[in-house]
């Protein structure tokens, strides 16, 4: 069976200037997949969203889309893509009907109606439908940015950091809407976040993004194993003596820092079940067992931690406060 894929893209170039954002960036997604781009800000998320919807060219590389070249056929492309950018796109005084009207003319999508009405169903808004988006929830306008992506019946729909800044009950909810509608409507997804545990819940694969370049493509499971161990984290009353441990046969690695051992295993259970012979357990105040997630494989991978970012963000906006007070 040959089956186009829904994206592909070869060798993808962005400079701006002397600046190289995009530095050769192939990947695949497979039709009706949920494929993620995960990666720290300023990766080059956005940038490799920007070329696949047309909105910038590459500096060299080639993108096919839905089938068509980005930078030959970009308005084939268009046609056949819906994006959810992580910008609001909606109006705030205008209704939920009136929002969608706005962005069929844009589109050029005619015999709309019949769609946005399915949609709104579809997304349980129906009976908001003459209410002022400005007063919809987060969780409702989500879902109404979703539903006019839609509204053209894209075969792919592209979601820029669908949920940064959400707090975890409407980001859970938005996880469930995003699977639904990649079941429900048949399309498939390329998402961004730097959310770990995001990509990991959401993506059948992932392609995780550094510094313009992708240092690794799989499923969750896959990127985990690459890892390569598991983790047992020890916290002793006294440090101990480390060789004990060290030699046995099913350890990679250990460390200590101060009281705590961190112990990579190939088996962990294994391991388990060996070490009362090499220490002693009155020593022993907690243990804890880690699989590996993708915070390992990231750091790993790049040698940083991806949620960095995260403090940067809160520090950012206090300078903010601290500048109004
Ligand atoms: N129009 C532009 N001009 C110059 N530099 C840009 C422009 N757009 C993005 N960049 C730079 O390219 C890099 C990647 O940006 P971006 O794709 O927005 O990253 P992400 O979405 O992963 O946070 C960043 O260093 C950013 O500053
Ligand atoms: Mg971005």
């Amino acid at each position: 069976m040959s089956e186009v894929d829904a994206i592909e893209t070869k060798d993808l170039v962005k400079k701006y200037g002397e600046f190289i954002a995009l530095n050769s960036i192939s990947f695949n997604v497979k039709q009706g997949e949920r494929f993620g781009l995960l990666g720290p800000n300023g990766a080059g998320k956005t940038t490799t969203i920007k070329i696949l919807t047309g909105l910038v060219p590459p500096t060299s590389g080639t993108a096919i889309v839905a089938g068509y070249d980005v930078v030959k056929e970009t308005k084939k492309v268009k046609e056949r893509i819906g994006w959810v950018a992580s910008e609001v796109i909606l109006d705030d005084d205008l209704n939920a009907w009136e929002n969608l009207e706005i962005q069929a003319k844009l589109q050029g999508v005619s015999d709309w109606e019949k769609r946005a009405k399915d949609l709104l169903d579809y997304f349980g808004l129906s009976q908001f439908i003459k209410r002022q988006v400005g007063k919809y929830s987060t969780g409702m306008r989500k879902k109404l940015e979703i539903a006019s992506a839609l509204l053209n019946s894209p075969e792919i729909i592209f979601m820029d950091e669908p949920t940064i800044g959400l707090d975890v009950n409407t980001r859970s909810l938005l996880w469930n809407t995003i699977r639904g509608v990649n079941k429900e409507f048949g399309v498939s997804v390329l998402l961004t976040t730097h959310y770990m545990e995001e990509a990991d819940s959401l993506c059948d694969r992932i392609a995780i993004i550094n510094q313009g370049k992708i240092a690794a493509i799989g499923t969750p499971d896959e990127l985990k194993s690459k890892v390569g161990g598991e983790i047992v984290e020890i916290e002793v009353t006294n440090p101990i003596d480390t060789g004990g441990i060290r030699s046995m046969e099913n350890v990679i690695d250990v460390s200590q820092n101060q009281n705590i051992v961190r112990i990579k295993a190939k088996k962990v259970e294994r391991l388990l079940a060996e070490l009362p012979r090499v220490i002693d357990f009155n020593n022993v105040k907690s243990l804890r067992v880690e699989k590996p997630s993708l915070d390992t494989v990231f750091l790993e991978l790049t040698g940083r931690k991806i949620q960095e970012e995260e403090t940067d963000f809160r520090k950012f906006y206090m300078t903010i406060r601290r500048a109004r007070q």
